[in-house]
């Protein structure tokens, strides 16, 4: 399943009868089995268009549509790892886990044993009846990326899923979701402010600019595939970081009036 935007934008209603303008004008497609990454600026707009894409969201103008599913069914399964408050306080590890399996026939004593690989894929063998507030940050992060991954859903929404891991776990994790993506090639949307992360994983890197976002550029990454942390020195790759850094223009969120 791939998905594609056409002409999208999304104003939140303000007190006052006042929008705020997200997102303005967005188009683009993402093919099925590609891995696109998403970077701009703080309140670009990012976290809104994956909610339009889990139609969490409906577009103010626009479309936005899968492509390669049967019928035309409205909510095919994404899997959706939230930037903010994805794990669910009242259930433990292994049933957060079990959640993303909701929708799949199968026993519980099966549900278990698949939640139970994929909290092992992302290192927390050991925690599985500990409650996320008993949790770090970035473990309740990992908790978050294996019930995504469980559900087996063809296409992953990820809002910087990395985001509140610290540095070497970040890294083990890269190298994790790159085999795990390499192996089962899902349709990966995956929103990122690290430049070098969004290289390393992605075909390609769309790069957004300030509120109200629009496409500024649509970067293919030539890097050949198994990729490997260390494909990071690569001389196009730097290249590629410094082009994406001056695109970013980094400069503060415009005011809301
Ligand atoms: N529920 C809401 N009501 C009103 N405005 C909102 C709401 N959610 C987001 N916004 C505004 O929409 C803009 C885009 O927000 P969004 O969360 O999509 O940005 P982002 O690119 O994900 O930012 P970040 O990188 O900081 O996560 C921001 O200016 C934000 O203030
Ligand atoms: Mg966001």
């Amino acid at each position: 399943m791939g998905i594609s935007c056409k002409g999208v934008s999304y104003s939140y209603p303000l007190p006052k009868g006042q929008t705020l303008t997200s997102l303005q004008n967005v188009s683009f497609t993402v093919e099925t089995g590609q891995f696109v990454s998403l970077v701009g600026p703080s309140g670009c707009g990012k976290s809104t268009l994956l909610k339009l894409f889990a139609k969490l969201l409906r577009p103010t103008s626009g479309t936005v549509h899968f492509t390669d599913v049967e019928a035309d069914s409205y909510r095919p399964e994404v899997g959706m790892v939230f930037q903010q408050h994805g794990v669910f306080p009242w259930l433990n590890v292994l049933d957060n886990v079990v959640f993303g399996l909701q929708r799949h026939p199968l026993s519980r004593a099966e549900k278990n044993e698949l939640a139970r690989a994929y909290i092992d894929r992302v290192h927390l063998t050991g925690f599985e009846t500990a409650y996320p507030h008993q949790l770090s940050g970035g473990m309740q992060q990992r908790v978050n990326i294996a019930r995504a991954l469980v559900s087996q859903a063809p296409t992953l929404l990820m809002d910087e899923p990395f985001g509140s891991l610290d540095a070497q776990t970040r890294l083990v994790m890269q190298e994790e979701l790159l085999t795990i993506w390499e192996s089962e090639r899902k349709t990966v949307v995956y929103v990122t402010h690290d430049i070098d992360e969004s290289l390393l994983l992605a075909d390609r890197v769309l790069v957004m600019s300030s509120r109200p976002g629009v496409i500024k550029a649509d970067i293919t990454v030539p890097i050949p595939r198994p990729r490997h942390l260390n494909d990071i020195e690569n001389s196009t790759l730097r290249e590629l970081r410094w082009h994406i850094w001056n695109l970013l223009e980094l400069k503060n969120e415009p005011r809301l009036t």
